[in-house]
């Protein structure tokens, strides 16, 4: 029998209060037993193995020396970069293979929702050592039990949570546990790094906070000028919403904190910040937290916390004041890690006595049809390891008007799906709250199928769920003079073809870039290098259409080619597939219709025909395959139609 209970720990949400609890009294006595330097034994003969593909000190070191004193023995990959993923060995098959040399695995990993991959895979159980922006649960243990150390209690206590709230992934572990255990939050994000929808909607479905918004507009923070956002449990569990210039003294007696007990600081998380950020928010614009903060008498009793590393934002000044126990949390790793492995092995131990209670959980989506939704969100663990992990969706508890709201089972981030379609009728519709119980009984029966546009779910074949009349608005040898023109416009606009390649959107923005390279050739004798770029599937592709090889995008004029310009939601996307293979020199759009109603602000440089449309109707674009080439003059044509849809356009959502 495994001497370690399989129980991850993924989320502070894996630990029930009743095990949070005995891992704290667990830590006290190694606490006290590491102040005697009494030498313990209980995990002689385990072997704990620590995976760090993200730079770390205090978890690993922490963790590693928690085993050292229980007497068991640590094998390490401290630098993944030096192991066989920099091979591009799998995360799936890394901890499978490990499993095989310890008994327990502690892993950090750069992407969301990696810890719950690993835990899948691994036979041994698996410790969640920060994956991504997501969480850092064993970080939250040792803040919690500092915290509970320093103040008596965690009921009650007003807790100021300062910085980057949106990828601290331990401000996220923690802002679940305090909710937990009942004590206030005050947030107070850095401009920009407010605490994301997805924590906030877990919190308000798992943990019973429901948000209301309070008629003023913004509190001036406790330590400074910051935006605050103020969570209570008290009941009935609110949490109110400060947006404004308002001096904290002028709210209602009864929302304001009388007293703050922790200021809990994070650091600005450089790394993960996306490429379109920027630098706002910081470095100089960031928090700094100075003794001036704790002089106020509502500041006066309060802690100073923070996970280090610490950049700018806490002055070493803080220090030698007894208030700043950042140093104490981080010493206590040690013995709450030591706790939670003892608590790994007392679960083993007493295996079949004690049930684990699983929460009822809404099962995940399981989609047989094509196309199945991919994550939204870039750093989702799908997102790298698609190879073998398929994404994977619930029904997010939160109801919205204009979206299904899908939740992603691996970072827990939201995935809105605009249309929804039944794969067996193989109709969509445009979400709207009314299709929530239809939404339900279709993935009951697995039929659900979800789209986030018109055009990908008609490029799967499903039609709308009534159309109108519908009306040719090109036949085949207008499209063919169509081409004609495009292809004489590239000529004329682009002399120098030697640095030009193509890409066609999949799929009949594909055809149209392999006809204008044909009707190019005949006229220059310049043949073209053509790509398929494949926003519809998910993979966001760009595949060469000749021989199987390097499609080069670096420095050329690229001339991007779609059918139809609906929205400019595919193009765009498109165009981030480009980016992502390399620079090109310039990038120029050719479409057969442009609809002069986009919604995104992408202009084409060449089009074959404008058609200004309504928002309820359809052009749809059909071209015969190049291997129909004989049929085409009798297949291709551009219709329009209007979208019958069973309600009038959903309403905007409020804000
Ligand atoms: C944190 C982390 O890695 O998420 N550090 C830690 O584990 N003590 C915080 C941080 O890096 O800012």
């Amino acid at each position: 029998m495994a001497r370690l209970a399989k129980c991850d720990v993924v989320s502070i949400e894996d630990l029930t209060t009743a095990e949070v609890e005995r891992i704290f009294v667990l830590a006290d006595g190694f606490a006290a037993a590491l102040a005697k330097g009494e030498p313990l034994d209980l995990a002689r003969g385990l072997i704990m193995a620590t995976l760090f593909y993200e730079p770390s000190t205090r978890t690993r070191l922490s963790f590693e020396s928690a085993m050292h004193r229980l007497g068991g023995s640590v094998i390490s990959s401290a630098d993944m970069h030096a192991s066989s993923a920099s091979k591009g060995e799998s995360l799936a098959d890394t901890v499978r293979v490990t499993s095989a040399y310890a008994d327990l695995i502690v892993l950090r990993h750069p992407h969301d929702g990696a810890a719950r991959v690993a835990a899948e895979y691994a036979p041994c159980p698996v410790l969640n050592a920060g994956d991504g922006s997501r969480e850092h649960p064993t970080q939250t243990l040792c803040d919690l039990y500092t915290l509970r150390k320093k103040k008596g209690r965690l009921a009650g206590l007003t807790v100021a949570i300062c910085g980057d709230l949106k990828y601290g992934r331990t401000v996220h572990s923690l802002i679940y546990a305090l909710a937990r255990f009942g004590a206030n939050i005050v947030a107070v994000p850095n401009r920009g790094l407010n605490v994301p929808d997805y924590v906030l909607d877990r919190l308000a479905a798992e943990r019973s906070y429901t948000f209301s918004m309070v008629g003023m507009d913004e509190l001036k923070s406790l330590a400074g000028g910051l935006d605050a956002l103020y969570l209570t449990p008290s009941a009935p569990h609110q949490m109110a919403l400060f947006t404004g210039g308002l001096p904290l003294e002028k709210l209602p007696s009864e929302q304001v904190p009388a007293a703050l007990d922790a200021f809990y600081v994070t650091r600005l998380q450089r790394e993960r910040r996306g490429e379109n950020e920027g630098d706002a928010g910081g470095p100089s614009g960031y928090i700094r937290f100075d003794a001036q903060a704790l002089k106020s008498s509502r500041t006066h009793e309060a802690v100073v916390m923070h996970p280090l590393p610490r950049t700018d934002e806490l002055a070493y000044e803080l220090d030698s004041d007894p208030r700043a126990v950042y140093f104490e949390q981080a010493a206590a790793g040690v013995p709450v890690r030591m706790a939670l492995i003892a608590w790994l092995i007392e679960k083993a131990a007493c295996a079949g006595s004690i049930a684990r209670i699983e929460q009822p959980a809404e099962p995940p989506i399981k989609f047989k049809s094509e196309p199945a939704p991919r994550c939204a969100n870039p750093n989702c663990i799908t997102r790298h390891e698609g190879a073998y992990l398929r994404p994977r969706f619930r029904l997010a508890p939160r109801v919205s008007r204009s979206v299904l709201p899908l939740r992603c089972d691996f970072c827990d981030r939201e995935l809105g799906a605009g249309f929804v379609g039944h794969a067996r009728s193989r109709r969509y519709y445009r979400f709207e709250e009314s299709l929530y119980g239809y939404a339900r009984q279709w993935i009951e029966e697995g039929s659900l199928v979800v789209f986030d546009s018109e055009k990908q779910a008609e490029e799967h074949g499903y039609e709308p769920y009534r159309r109108g009349p519908q009306r040719e608005i090109m036949n085949g040898d207008e499209v063919a003079r169509a081409c004609e023109t495009l292809a004489a416009q590239l000529i004329e606009d682009l002399p120098d073809l030697s640095g030009v390649a193509m890409v066609g959107i999949v799929s009949h923005g594909a055809i149209l870039a392999v006809r204008l390279r044909e009707l190019i050739e005949a006229r220059t004798k310049v043949r073209l290098p053509c790509a398929a770029a494949d926003v519809v599937s998910g993979a966001d592709a760009i595949r060469p259409l000749d021989a199987p090889g390097e499609f080069e995008v670096e420095g050329r004029t690229i001339v991007m080619v779609d059918d139809v310009i609906n929205s400019g939601w595919t193009v765009q996307r498109a165009m981030a597939a480009l980016w992502k293979h390399g620079r090109p020199a310039s990038v120029k759009l050719a479409v057969l219709i442009d609809r002069g109603h986009r919604e995104v602000p992408i202009r084409p440089n060449y089009v074959g025909k404008n058609i200004p449309t309504a928002r309820a109707e359809r052009v749809q674009v059909r071209l015969s395959p190049p291997e129909a080439d004989g049929a085409r003059k009798h297949h291709d044509r551009v219709v329009i139609y209007s979208m019958v849809e069973s309600l009038k356009e959903p309403a905007k959502e409020p804000g």
